[in-house]
């Protein structure tokens, strides 16, 4: 195992000088589609997937072959891990395998067990705590449509206590911008999360504001985001779900809260009419397909990235 291996497992992994490094990085790779080969050989990077997925998947085999490796998508069920063999022993045979791990799941935990016994990176492809490369995607589009980051106000509406909620409050302080998130009580972001974001923003300048009242997070915000009211895992709470978020609809009532300018994020898959209305998705304040689209982008340089701080590949513009 080495020491110097770099893993993404949390938004909080990147500093905000790191995580604008791999935002320009992104911006490079977009601009010179196949202009960057760290997996050159090609050399294979496995994905697994606990849960399902259609952006993820693509995107992470899109942008491997992209970066001049191999891809290899293994579905739940189809591998030992998670039944058969210890997630340790796993990383301890795939390291001599392949040259990134990428693992969609449930527990944060199963993720930190991997990474602390491989010596290649380890990328969370979501969990049930957090998804960090849909917020690279995210504030690359926000980059795109905004120019730079810190300052923006950034307002996330609904299921507060998710995997989204988390990021989009982790990875937007980190930005150094004013991160408001609006949830009914009981679904909001645990203290712990509360707290890390609180001390993130406190180096960057970005700020955390945690409410009951959708008015407030959305005042004059400059981005309005959302996620699904019903995570993988949750389907079983579905009705109850979809009754408990519903004053925190990201809907044109909510948007006139908003600065006339605000864009609308959403990570996809949604639930038109539930989270977010159809005349906000799909009307010219929304970015959406933006953000699919730099999922590829994001998440090339984050491994690119990790393969250059890792010093197992030379990487243009990283040190
Ligand atoms: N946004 C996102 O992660 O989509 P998938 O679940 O389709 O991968
Ligand atoms: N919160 C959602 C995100 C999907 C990309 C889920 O975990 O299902």
């Amino acid at each position: 195992m080495s020491n110097s291996v770099r893993h993404f497992l949390t938004d909080l992994d990147l500093t905000q000088a790191e995580q604008t490094e791999v935002l320009d990085l992104a911006l490079a790779m977009k601009k010179d589609k196949y202009g960057y080969k760290p997996y050159a050989g090609p050399q294979t990077v496995v994905v697994f997937f606990d849960k399902t997925s259609t952006r993820t998947r693509v995107s992470f085999a899109a942008g491997i072959a992209e970066l001049g490796g191999s891809p290899l998508i293994v579905n739940s069920g189809e591998s030992q891990l998670g039944h058969k063999e210890s997630i340790a022993d796993t990383a301890k045979v795939l390291e001599r395998m392949v040259s990134t791990i990428v693992w969609r799941t449930y527990a944060q935990s199963g993720l930190e067990e991997m990474a602390e016994n491989s010596s290649v990176p380890v990328i969370n492809a979501l969990s049930d705590d957090y998804h960090p490369c849909q917020l690279l995607a995210d504030l690359l589009t926000v980059r795109e449509h905004k120019g730079a980051l810190d300052g923006l106000s950034m307002a996330y509406l609904g299921d507060s206590a998710n995997n989204m909620a988390n990021s989009y409050l982790l990875a937007g302080v980190t930005a150094g911008m004013h991160v408001r998130i609006a949830g009914p009580a009981g679904y909001l972001p645990s203290a712990e999360i509360i707290a890390a974001a609180q001390e993130r923003a406190a180096e960057t300048g970005g700020s955390v504001l945690i409410t009951t009242d959708a008015a407030e997070a959305l005042a004059g915000a400059d981005v309005v985001a959302t996620d699904t009211w019903v995570s993988m895992g949750q389907e079983d709470e579905k009705a109850q779900r979809m009754e408990l978020f519903r004053e925190y609809a990201v809907d044109s009532a909510a948007m006139a809260h908003a600065d006339k300018d605000a864009v609308v994020l959403h990570c996809l898959p949604a639930y038109r009419g539930y989270e977010i209305s159809a005349d906000v998705i799909d009307g010219p304040q929304s970015v959406v397909f933006d953000e699919a689209e730099n999922r590829v982008h994001a998440q090339k340089a984050i491994m690119g990235w990790l393969m250059a701080k890792s010093n197992l590949a030379e990487v243009a513009g990283v040190s």
